[in-house]
């Protein structure tokens, strides 16, 4: 049994490690061990090991094996079966969706333990943000379709996010600008929100932001009003009140945009870091018109005013028709397990992948 484990401060090196087998793993009269069965890798799980010390990421699956001293974990979107357990409500052969590690097997602690979901209440993991501690059982869902499965933990983190986005947007009326500039805009984060916006007749205007490389396929989704390459910024009209959304955390990029927008700079959402080899700190005037947005934050905080039946009622089409839109430009490449994973995750962190290719790890 395997675990694939990176250096946490040179993340782009990866090293797979030899595990227990599943059925010599101590387990106690509390626990589970699951099984991975398939995962999702964008630029969102090379993120997690970027913020790996800011976050916490690091401290959802220790790496293990000798010499793990400063090697990381890089959490996945995933499904996984019960292969073993000592808690009778959760069954070998239950099916879960949540976070895993890229790993052959996860041991779990279920608590909070209901017909569609669970928790896992593991000591470590207790202080880390709650939402990555839920798990769905998906077997007990309604119309529950396995061939869905690459689509959901692929997007389902992503387009929650996009949700998320466009509900703090409208939230705040826009913040009184005329357009939304997203960075980054091939991401299929960012292609949600553009869906989101485009889908919404009181949104403002959405321009895209995309290296040359990616720019046609961006045109081609047809879900920005205007697409510009990051070396064709002076062609946006300055003039315009804007709020930005950054997936790129390109600190050039975005100090050309706000410079050039001056007071129409209106504020500037940070959510993500696909380009973390040009991340920078933000000057003054960035700080004062900006902030960090946390999707599992934001996901809690409507999840206590919405109820949770209201927060699945007001995601679900969402999810359901951003994903509809998504396949019409997605296509999934399926690499062969932790020795697949651990040839391309060098391609994945340097941006190599095609933006409209959607990798899924078949272990
Ligand atoms: N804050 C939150 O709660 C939250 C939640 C979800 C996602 N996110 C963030 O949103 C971002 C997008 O994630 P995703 O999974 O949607 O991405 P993705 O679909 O894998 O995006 C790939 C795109 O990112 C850019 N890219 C990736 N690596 C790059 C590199 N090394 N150098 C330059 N460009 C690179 C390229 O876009 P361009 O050419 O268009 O730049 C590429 O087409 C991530 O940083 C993720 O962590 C944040």
């Amino acid at each position: 049994m395997a675990q694939f484990q990176v250096n946490q401060k040179k993340f782009t090196a990866g090293r797979i490690v030899d595990t227990p087998a599943a059925a010599e793993i101590q387990i106690g009269d509390d626990e589970i061990v699951v099984k991975i069965d398939r995962f999702a890798y964008t630029s969102n799980n090379v993120t997690y090991a970027v913020a790996g010390d800011m976050i916490g990421y690091w401290k959802f699956f220790p790496a293990v094996a000798d010499q793990s001293e400063g090697m990381g974990v890089i959490p996945v979107w995933g499904f996984a079966d019960v292969v073993r357990s000592n808690v009778a409500d959760v069954p070998v052969g239950d099916r879960l969706f949540g976070y895993f590690p890229p790993a052959t097997h996860l041991v779990m602690r279920p608590t909070a333990v209901a017909a569609h979901r669970l928790v896992d209440g593991s000591t470590h993991r207790s202080a880390l943000p709650a939402g990555y501690n839920l798990y769905r059982r998906v077997a007990a869902e309604p119309g529950y379709d396995q061939a869905m499965d690459n689509s959901r933990m692929l997007l389902w983190p992503l387009h929650m996010t996009s949700f998320c986005l466009w509900d703090a947007l409208q939230d705040k009326s826009w913040y009184g600008a005329e357009r939304v500039i997203i960075l980054s805009a091939s991401s299929k984060t960012s292609l949600g929100l553009a869906y989101a916006l485009h889908a919404d007749p009181e949104a403002p205007k959405v321009v895209g932001v995309t290296s040359a490389r990616n720019a046609d396929m961006v045109i081609a989704t047809g879900l920005y009003e205007e697409t510009v390459t990051y070396d064709q910024l002076d062609q946006l009209d300055a003039t315009t009140d804007t709020v930005i959304v950054d997936m790129s955390g390109n600190a050039e990029v975005l100090k050309s945009l706000y410079t050039s927008l001056g007071d129409h700079m209106k504020y500037c959402i940070n959510v993500g870091i696909t380009h973390w080899g040009n991340a920078g700190g933000k000057d003054e005037m960035l700080s004062q018109r900006s902030e960090f947005f946390f999707a599992p934050s934001h996901m809690q905080r409507r999840m206590k005013e919405w109820g949770s039946a209201g927060f699945q009622e007001k995601t679900g089409d969402f999810l359901k028709n951003s994903a509809a839109t998504t396949s019409k430009w997605l296509s999934y490449q399926i690499i062969d397990g932790l020795d697949g994973l651990a040839a391309i995750h060098e391609d994945v962190c340097h941006g190599k992948i095609a933006a409209d290719v959607g990798l899924i790890v078949q272990m």
